[in-house]
């Protein structure tokens, strides 16, 4: 396999079909399998069926269903805000968000490591954009300390899945003037952090009027959509100001009623969670066993440390037992391979790809 794009047919929560053979996979961002799941799937069935395939309209004009609010009220609750907002994708989120505070926010201090989407969010508003290293606190510090702005933001991704990091929540808050906000893009932490996988904010027991969560739906929630969500006066001015929100379709009322679904599994099922811990957990040990492991926390989606030579043989040996793995760069970067769990996989998965890594690096 070469590096990059894959066409897929068909798949489960753990199995891909790939040119009409059915590999097990370790892919993708379906951490919690919710993707597959029957309640999931009979919400949007039940909806498809009242609402139709699109919102075909924007939120604001004749585009806002049931499905839309009741998911919003419910990520509200899961996140711990006061109120959230959807928008399309998880990119959009940090767009939209960032778009509201245009001609306000004058300073904005962001984790290098931040995902791509946060950079280009808070790069489209005037005002000046500083990073402060890989979870560098000091520097932090320093920033905040010398740039001290009433409307100043503090960013970072809640969880860094390519480093392995968590974001020092409580830390970057303290930093911050009262009248601050502190934008966390969550998607990595939803469905993983805190009890139940109400994510970073949850983990840390910081309720605060400052934290402006945003978070794609595409990754635990196993749907597609992005949010935002924190005090009801952020998340009504992103709705009057930002035109992301107010000039696009809305993700499907059938789409948002499967995530309706989803987080009520989420809810319900905690297990489901630790399933998923206890697969990264796993993940992450037999790395270790191969001399694989990447510094770092663990988390359920790792990017092999390895030279893209290598990365192609362990690829291919995957693909010889059946496994399929993304092989792929970030910005221009050497392809690796990233290997993602779920809480659906089973401990004979995890020993079937042991033993073709393995395998791969005796080669
Ligand atoms: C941290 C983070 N933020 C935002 C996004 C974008 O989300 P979406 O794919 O829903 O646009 C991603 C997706 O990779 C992500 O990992």
């Amino acid at each position: 396999m070469k590096p990059g794009r894959t066409r897929i047919e068909a798949s489960t929560a753990t199995t891909m079909t790939i040119d009409g053979t059915t590999h097990l996979a370790f892919a993708g961002t379906n951490f919690l399998g919710l993707a597959h799941h029957p309640d999931v799937h009979e919400a949007v069935r039940a909806t498809l069926a009242t609402c139709g395939l699109s919102a075909s309209a924007s939120r604001e004009t004749s585009g806002n269903f049931a499905a839309h609010e009741r998911l919003e009220e419910s990520l509200a609750e899961v996140l711990g805000g006061e109120a959230a907002l959807l928008v399309p994708d998880g990119w959009l989120a940090n767009v939209a968000l960032f778009e509201a505070f245009a001609g306000e926010i004058r300073c904005t201090i962001l984790d290098a490591d931040s995902h791509p989407a946060l950079w280009h969010a808070a790069r489209q508003i005037d005002g000046r954009l500083l990073d402060y290293g890989s979870g560098d606190l000091m520097r932090a510090h320093a920033l905040a300390d010398r740039y001290v702005d009433e409307h100043m933001v503090i960013a970072t991704d809640g969880v860094f899945p390519r480093q392995g990091r968590y974001a020092e929540l409580g830390q970057l808050l303290r930093m911050l003037p009262p009248t601050g906000l502190c934008v966390v893009d969550d998607s990595h932490g939803l469905g993983l952090i805190g009890t139940g996988g109400r994510g970073t904010a949850h983990g840390h027991g910081l309720r605060d009027p400052r934290i402006v969560i945003t978070a794609s739906l595409a990754k635990s929630l196993g749907a597609t959509g992005g949010v935002i969500a924190g005090s009801a006066a952020t998340i009504e001015r992103v709705r009057r100001r930002s035109e992301t929100y107010a000039g696009t379709t809305p993700i499907p009322p059938a789409v948002a009623a499967g995530a309706v679904a989803a987080l009520d599994v989420l809810i319900r099922e905690p297990a489901r969670v630790e399933r998923l811990k206890a697969n990264a957990s796993s993940l992450n040990r037999l790395l270790r066993r191969l001399d694989l492991r990447p510094p770092g926390h663990t988390v359920p989606q790792v990017h092999l440390p390895v030279d893209e030579a290598l990365g192609q043989t362990l690829i291919e040996h995957l693909e010889r037992a059946g496994i399929f793995v993304p092989f792929r760069g970030y910005g221009g970067g050497a392809a690796r391979p990233i290997i993602a769990v779920n809480a659906e996989h089973k401990a004979a998965d995890l020993t079937r790809l042991e033993e073709a890594l393995r395998e791969g690096l005796e080669a």
